[in-house]
Formats: C-alpha cells, sequence, structure tokens
C-alpha cells in the first residue's frame, strides 16, 4: 500500500512517499480504506521528535480515518466488508492514518455519520473524542451551565463550541480578531478577542464575579492558573495540553475546584454517540482546506504555522 512515511524527526519535509505491505487484520481487526484523514497538532508534534522516547521509526502518523471496511477478522461480527466507518486510531504506534489502509481494533470503529461525506468525516475522530472525553466524561457538562472554551476557531475549539451548545450550556471562547464569524457562527455566546480583550476580566465583569462552571484548556502557558481566578466554586478545569511551565493552584483551593488532564483515548462508542449530533445537524465539519494526502508536508507547515480554522483534510 501506499503511505507518506517518516525515517527521521524533524521539519516537515521528512515525509517520502513509499510502499509498505498492506497489514492483515487479526481476529478482532478490520481493514479499512483509507478515503481521507486529518492533520491534528499531536502529528507534527510526533513528526518534529516531541515524543521520540514512546516511538520507533520509520513511522506512518496520522490520527484520523474516514473510510471503507475492505476486510474483517474472524471474530468481527459488528461491520462487514463496504461499511463506511470513521475512527481515531490508538496514538503514537507508529501504524497511523497517512496511508491507503489502515488496520484497527473493532473496539474503536464507529460507522461514519451518513450525512457526512468521508472529507467531512475525517475532521472530526479525534477532535470529538477528546472533546467528548473533556466535556462529558471527565467535565459532567450539565444544561445551564457555563463554560470557557479557550482557542475556539481550532481544531478542538470549534468542536468544543458545538457540543457544549448542544448539551444547552452557555459559551465563552477566545480567538483572534480574523477568526470571529467563526465561533459566533457555531452558536458560542461570547466571542472574546484574545489580542484586544482579557478574558479573565471579561468573564468576571459578564458573570458579576460569579465565573463560570467549566473552562476547557487547550492553550498551555498560564491558561490554567489564569482560569481558576474565574472559575465558580466547585468548577472543573480540563486541561489537554502537555505544559511544562508550573503552574500556581492557589486561587483553586479555597474554590473546591477539580482539575481534569485528558489525553483522548479511542473508542468506538464515543463516536456513535457524537454520530447521533451529528446526523440530527447539532455538530457539522469546520474545514479549513483539503489537500492530497501526498501534500502532507504542506498541511504540517501551515496547521504548525497557526490561524487555520477548523481542520485541515487529506484526500486519498
Ligand atoms: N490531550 C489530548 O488528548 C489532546 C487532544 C487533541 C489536542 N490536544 C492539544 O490541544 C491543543 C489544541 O489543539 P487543536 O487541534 O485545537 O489545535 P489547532 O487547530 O492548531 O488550534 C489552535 C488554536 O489556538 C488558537 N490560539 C493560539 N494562541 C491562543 C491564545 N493565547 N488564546 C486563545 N487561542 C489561541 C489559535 O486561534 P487564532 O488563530 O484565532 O489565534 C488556533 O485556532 C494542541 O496543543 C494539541 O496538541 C491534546
Amino acid at each position: 500500500m501506499k503511505v507518506m512515511i517518516i525515517k527521521a524527526f524533524g521539519g516537515a519535509d521528512v515525509f517520502e512517499a513509499a510502499e509498505i505491505a498492506t497489514p492483515e487484520p487479526g481476529a478482532n481487526e478490520l481493514l479499512v480504506r483509507i478515503k481521507a484523514t486529518s492533520v491534528n497538532p499531536v502529528d507534527y508534534q510526533t513528526r518534529r521528535g516531541d515524543y521520540q522516547d514512546l516511538m520507533t521509526l520509520p513511522a506512518v502518523l496520522g490520527s484520523d480515518v474516514s473510510g471503507v471496511v475492505e476486510k474483517i477478522g474472524s471474530a468481527v461480527a459488528e461491520f462487514a466488508a463496504g461499511d463506511e466507518v470513521y475512527y481515531m486510531p490508538e496514538l503514537l504506534q507508529g501504524s497511523g492514518s497517512y496511508a491507503q489502509y489502515h488496520v484497527a481494533d473493532k473496539s474503536i470503529v464507529a460507522r461514519k455519520p451518513a450525512n457526512l461525506s468521508h472529507v467531512e468525516a475525517a475532521s472530526m475522530p479525534l477532535v470529538g473524542v477528546t472533546v467528548w472525553d473533556c466535556l462529558m466524561i471527565r467535565g459532567q457538562l450539565q444544561a445551564g451551565e457555563s463554560v470557557l472554551i479557550h482557542a475556539g476557531a481550532g481544531g478542538i475549539g470549534s468542536f468544543a463550541i458545538q457540543l457544549a451548545k448542544a448539551m444547552g450550556a452557555y459559551v465563552f471562547t477566545t480567538c483572534s480578531a480574523r477568526n470571529i464569524d467563526l465561533p459566533k457562527s457555531l452558536g458560542a455566546d461570547r466571542v472574546i478577542d484574545y489580542h484586544k480583550e482579557d478574558y479573565a476580566q471579561v468573564i468576571h465583569q459578564e458573570t458579576a464575579g460569579a465565573g463560570v462552571d467549566l473552562v476547557l484548556d487547550t492553550i498551555g502557558g498560564d491558561t490554567i492558573e489564569r482560569s481558576f481566578t474565574i472559575l465558580r466554586p466547585s468548577g472543573r478545569l480540563i486541561s489537554i495540553v502537555d505544559i511544562s511551565q508550573p503552574q500556581n493552584l492557589l486561587a483553586a483551593w479555597d474554590k473546591n475546584v477539580t482539575l481534569h488532564l485528558v489525553f483522548a483515548t479511542p473508542y468506538g462508542a464515543k463516536l456513535d454517540r457524537l454520530r447521533e449530533l451529528i446526523e440530527r445537524g447539532q455538530i457539522r465539519p469546520v474545514i479549513d482546506s483539503v489537500l492530497p494526502l501526498t501534500e502532507v508536508a504542506e498541511a504540517h507547515k501551515k496547521l504548525e504555522q497557526g490561524g487555520v480554522r477548523g481542520k485541515i483534510v487529506l484526500e486519498n
């Protein structure tokens, strides 16, 4: 099968087109013909060597699949050849989705939303699973609660705004001025231009000092300690960023705040739940651009530079 492979860690130009053996599915696995994939920060972080202790080379990166089941293992009854599926592959395994085919355990695979094309569906699994973990499983978001979603124009933020609105929450979000229309169009109630306004001051003023119930940190830096200042008593802060900067937790202590650190785990059932919301039109794909898989280096450069609105999809 054709893949875009890396044989060394480094800049986006380390990608090479190559031909490797098509994998065979084990008893509980599916072989999926990939129609589209997408790029996520974890892909360029892995490519440049951030996780080199966890990964051997050569490696095929890529963390989203939308495709068609080609072959099933002997113990798979849930899917059949020809089914259209979408899923997030296991991270950091070196056998990712920048490829023509992918083998996955049946537990992480879900049926593709019927109303989406493969290009649209490929924009969703990793961000969808992550946001589900953050807002639903860890955050236990309830209707009527308020939430601050940092970076509302990014891949995670644009999905999180939609899920939070579908759950009936009031959504504050941050982004650059040029992107303000995007989170607004996704239903965000208050969009804060983080270059001009201080989100902590805005939320303090607009909630009359009460703060929000939940914060989703997609930024890092000092976001945890600053966000604690605008959390309500017993609020929840969820961070998905690997932060090396020390944080002062004092503002969290007398408020009985809960801090969750989330690393997304693939599981098909989460994508089944999301499919219901997607097919009802409550969550839609947010696609910045579509490129052929062979132009993955270009896609990495673009995402790494910043300023992308939603997701960059790669088509096979
Ligand atoms: N732990 C996990 O399982 C997990 C899963 C997925 C992602 N992540 C991590 O989460 C982070 C975000 O992922 P993503 O897919 O959303 O990335 P992305 O699509 O590249 O989006 C990043 C966004 O950050 C915004 N931004 C940059 N600085 C900001 C600031 N100071 N305040 C507000 N917004 C700011 C940019 O918006 P503007 O252009 O509007 O400035 C951009 O839209 C990455 O670090 C990724 O590695 C972790």
